[in-house]
């Protein structure tokens, strides 16, 4: 097929978009280029006739020739969310309604959407179904159910959206994102000695390596239509529905010599959901593999041999700061456009 994948540059599209070529796929990709030089070693290189283009600006034309497009593009972090919730629903919400109505146009077939897990916000022990009661609540979660019901309305006989509801990602990418729960635990203690847990350690939070979600794509790019048509699925599995505490244990294990420090001054952490995944098993005879235990170890692993500095773990690597230095570089204005003329990617 010929897919388009939008936010290729970022931290999941970089481990996507070889898996969905090493497939057989012909992939191009579309991105603003936030993070394209935000790489932690060796790094293959982005499809050819990729291009650089802000989503809020794409164009029907741009979007012609696709059997599918997966849309990763979007404000991915809840603190930034927080920050400039107009922008997140700039980017995340219009922009994203609007990329599926022009795809949609162009004949585009298939529309696959990341959507996230946190859909769900606070839901407790109790494990969560597709077919539970949303409760987003932060900017970032709020904008992904917006997109999934303005995008769900678009379905037809020639248009079929599917929305994956991603639990949160781990693992190694090239464009590493060190913002997210196993990979900065994995940081932080590569580089200080400490695993160091901010809240009290009590939250779940549901967790899935990176290479398995672009598992879950691959398999929706090609599912039988019947199956997948305007459904929500979860992506992840059980064994990695982990309280923050339990994650931590996993980094001590593989990282040697580090020791546990839960200081929680952050107290209770309201985002705490355990996910059910058994109809993404049962549809699509998806199962992820990748426990927490070995993700920790390939963290610390790759880290390691690639010689990560405490300046990019707190700078590069984390979304807030790094897109703050763009803005006081002159590169990004107040709403995260770029100054400069776009050049190719
Ligand atoms: N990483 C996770 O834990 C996780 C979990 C659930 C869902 N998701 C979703 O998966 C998708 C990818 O996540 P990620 O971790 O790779 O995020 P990321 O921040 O690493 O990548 C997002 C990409 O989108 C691009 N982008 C942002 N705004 C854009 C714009 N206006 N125009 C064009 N490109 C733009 C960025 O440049 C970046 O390359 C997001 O939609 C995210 O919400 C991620």
């Amino acid at each position: 097929m010929r897919v388009l994948v939008t936010g290729h540059q970022g931290y999941l599209g970089t481990v996507m978009t070889p898996m969905l070529r090493a497939a057989g796929h012909t992939v191009v990709g579309l991105d603003i280029g936030y993070f394209a030089d935000c790489l932690l070693g060796d790094f293959a290189g982005d499809p050819d006739g990729s291009f650089r283009v802000d989503l809020r600006e794409v164009t029907e034309e741009q979007l012609r020739g696709f059997d599918a497009v997966i849309h990763l593009a979007a404000l991915s972090n809840d603190p930034l969310g927080a920050l400039a919730p107009e922008i997140t629903y700039d980017i995340n919400h219009h922009a994203s309604v609007r990329l599926a109505r022009l795809a949609k146009a162009a004949g585009v077939q298939r529309f696959l959407y990341a959507s996230t897990c946190s859909v769900y916000g606070a839901a407790g022990a109790e494990l969560v179904t597709e077919d539970a009661p949303l409760r987003p609540i932060t900017p970032y979660a709020e904008s992904k159910v917006r997109v999934e019901d303005d995008v769900a309305a678009m379905a037809d006989d020639t248009f079929t959206p599917v929305f994956l509801r991603n639990a949160t990602a781990f693992g190694f990418s090239p464009r590493l994102r060190a913002d997210i729960v196993l990979n900065n635990l994995v940081g932080y203690a590569v580089l200080t000695g400490e695993v160091r847990v901010l809240s009290d350690g009590t939250p779940w939070r549901p967790l899935v390596h990176a290479r398995d979600i672009a598992t879950a794509f691959l398999t929706c790019l090609t599912a039988p239509k019947a199956d997948i048509a305007c459904r929500a699925f979860n992506v992840g599995t059980e064994r990695n529905n982990l309280t923050v505490a339990e994650i931590a244990g996993a980094v001590v294990d593989a990282v040697p010599n580090s020791t546990l420090v839960i200081t929680g001054e952050y107290g209770a952490d309201p985002r705490s959901y355990r996910v059910d995944f058994s109809l993404a098993r049962t549809v699509l005879g998806f199962e992820a593999e990748w426990t927490v235990p070995a993700g920790a170890e390939e963290l610390a692993r790759e880290y390691t041999a690639r010689g990560l500095t405490s300046e990019a773990f707190f700078q590069r690597f984390t979304r807030l700061p790094h897109l703050q230095s763009l803005c006081d570089a002159g590169e990004l204005d107040a709403n995260l456009r770029r100054v400069s003329a776009p050049a190719t990617a």
